[in-house]
């Protein structure tokens, strides 16, 4: 794609407010990026007058670490806050918090919050470029913008991937963000699950459903399993661990009997559950490239929202 193209966001909120080609064009940036993380010093000072603020109210590894290593890569001043650590703690308000920050002159914000539609509150609250590092149950569009640039990287291209996601459809906002982006590339999207683990009306996401996890291995290029979030236990969603691992968990046996498909997890894994160990590690399994291009998509989005000085 030509570095030309008129990119015209100001914020990444979800996958829903960006056009094909707006994907597929920071996918390309991904690429420039990948390149610079390759280098002996895979430094650029890309975002040296910025100052940045990691703002979390929920629990993350990855998705938190790599957007601080990505500021860092790129120069900026990174400022790290944690909800449990904080005045929240004292009873402060998620609007009164994020003005007081903007008080200190930040340019941009990554925002984690258990409530669906948090980034778009904080984009309309405050004078700075916000992304969505997940809100609720509504989208994670940096968690499936890297999904694609590792299927991408895996396979070409995505138009025409036949990409089954495997799990707690329901509350997963990797899922939605997903099928927004696939479907937008080209890829054919299968959702597969209990019945208790999908959303009220699926067939409103565009996608086909399956309760045929064995059907659905045999069809795919890429089984994408979610994480089983465990404090969901205990509501009747599912029997049990033992019982979802035997109907839904991907196992060992399966890379025998289904030897084409690709095995992605956007982590946690939960071990034994949605796949056994061997899956994980297996030389199938692309989980920890998805991760190392965590970080060159991550910074791809933050240079293209701070206004994209050339590198
Ligand atoms: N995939 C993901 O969002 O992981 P973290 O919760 O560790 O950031």
């Amino acid at each position: 794609m030509s570095t030309d193209y008129e990119f015209n966001h100001r914020h990444l909120l979800g996958l829903a407010d960006y056009s094909a080609q707006d994907i597929q064009y920071v996918l390309s940036q991904a690429d420039r990026f990948l390149e610079i993380l390759n280098r002996p010093v895979p430094k650029i000072p890309t975002l040296r007058d910025k100052t940045i603020v990691n703002l979390f109210y929920e629990n993350s590894t990855r998705t938190r670490l790599s957007f601080e290593l990505a500021q860092k890569r790129m120069g900026a001043d990174v400022v790290n806050f944690s909800s449990s650590s904080s005045s929240v703690s004292k009873g402060e308000s998620l609007k009164d918090t994020i003005r007081n920050i903007e008080s200190m002159k930040i340019d941009m914000v990554v925002v984690r919050h258990s409530s669906p539609g948090t980034a778009h509150f904080v984009a309309r609250t405050v004078n700075a470029a916000i992304l969505n590092a997940g809100d609720g149950a509504h989208e994670h569009p940096t968690q499936a913008l890297l999904d694609m640039f590792t299927m991408r990287q895996k396979f070409g291209k995505v138009a025409g991937l036949k990409v089954v996601i495997i799990g707690d459809i329901a509350h997963s906002r990797v899922v939605r963000s997903n099928i927004i982006g696939l479907r937008k590339l080209g890829a054919e999207v299968i959702i597969c699950g209990p019945k208790t683990l999908m959303p009220p009306s699926p067939d409103e996401l565009g996608v086909t459903v399956s309760h045929d996890l064995e059907a659905c291995l045999e069809w795919c290029d890429v089984a994408m399993a979610l994480r089983i979030q465990m404090e969901r236990q205990g509501q009747g969603l599912f029997p049990s661990l033992r019982e979802y691992h035997e109907r839904f968990g991907i196992k060992k046996r399966h890379l025998k009997e289904f030897p084409n498909f690709t095995i992605m997890h956007p982590g946690p894994v939960n071990r034994g559950v949605e796949l056994e160990s061997e899956v994980a590690d297996s030389e199938r399994s692309i989980i920890l490239n998805q991760v190392t291009n965590g970080l060159a998509v991550r910074m791809a989005a933050l240079y293209l929202l701070s206004g994209g000085q050339r590198i």
